[in-house]
């Protein structure tokens, strides 16, 4: 059986993941903090393995506790591979420094860096002893290495997750039964995020006009789209160069 782990399946591209592997009749531990029912409903439909876990990710104390569970939750005996996609990120708080709330600073950086760490460090510590694919995927952002006025947590989290994407790799090359880490960017994708984005105030995101555009211009990705081509690098049907990995040159 081949069990993956999905952040921020709630909605957007983690939606879409989960919904692409439930249909490979994958077996999928979904987290966030609302329940998607639609994804409860089409892994019941299909008779998949889906386990929903309503938690808040900058509750970053419980989050060991979280891998461990879902970890005793796959069946040891049959485990073909296994993967965690950090997927949950949020852009608030969108202002420039100078003007930050230091409690939104924090939830951000919970939420969109150190749980993904925390996560990865669990997977990795806790399935050392697995001979199996065993794969990280976090998803990036173009924002990771290009400036946004108004974006500097965002930013600043993306780079730090790309970072960690870096050595963690870099570190798996000299273990015994290694985890494949890598850091996908996504492109421009019509999600709620990118809604929340052309809903922002230009005076706190002076790019917000060019992201209208694109909107208007039909030139968003679709979470469908970019979901099959995740999936596919995953378990290798798209092969790709290096860790750093840009959906859009696929
Ligand atoms: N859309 C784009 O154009 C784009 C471009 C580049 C990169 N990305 C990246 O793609 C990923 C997904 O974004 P999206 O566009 O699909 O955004 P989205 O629709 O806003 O989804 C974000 C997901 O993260 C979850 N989340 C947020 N805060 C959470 C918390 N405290 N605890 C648990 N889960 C939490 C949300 O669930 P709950 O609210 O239910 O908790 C939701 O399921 C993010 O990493 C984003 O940075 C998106």
């Amino acid at each position: 059986m081949k069990y993956s782990i999905i952040t921020g399946t709630s909605s957007g591209i983690g939606e879409a993941i989960a919904r692409k592997l439930i249909l490979d009749r994958q077996s999928i531990f979904c987290i966030s903090r609302r329940l998607n029912e639609s994804l409860t409903e089409l892994a019941l439909s299909v008779s998949g393995g889906l386990w929903y876990f309503e938690t808040d990710l900058s509750e970053l104390q419980k989050l060991p506790a979280l891998m461990g569970e879902i970890l005793n939750l796959t069946d040891s005996g049959n485990i073909s591979s296994l993967t965690l996609v950090n997927n949950a990120a949020t852009l608030d708080p969108v202002s420039a420094a100078g003007d930050y709330d230091i409690a939104a600073l924090q939830q951000h950086f919970n939420v969109s860096l150190l749980a993904p760490l925390i996560l990865s460090n669990e997977f990795i510590r806790l399935t050392r002893h697995l001979d199996i694919p065993k794969t990280i995927v976090n998803i990036g952002s173009g924002a990771a290495s290009s400036p946004y006025a108004g974006w500097g947590p965002y930013c600043s989290s993306k780079a730090g997750l790309e970072m960690f994407t870096r050595t963690t790799n870099l570190e798996q090359k000299s273990v015994t039964n290694p985890v494949r880490i890598i850091s996908v960017a996504p492109g421009i994708v019509d999600t709620p995020m990118q809604q929340k984005i052309r809903a922002t105030s230009a005076g706190s995101f002076p790019m917000k006009e060019r992201f209208q555009q694109l909107y208007q211009q039909n030139l968003l990705s679709r979470p469908a789209d970019v979901a099959e081509k995740i999936a596919g690098i995953i378990d290798g049907r798209i092969s790709c160069e290096g860790e750093i990995i840009d959906l859009r040159k696929i």
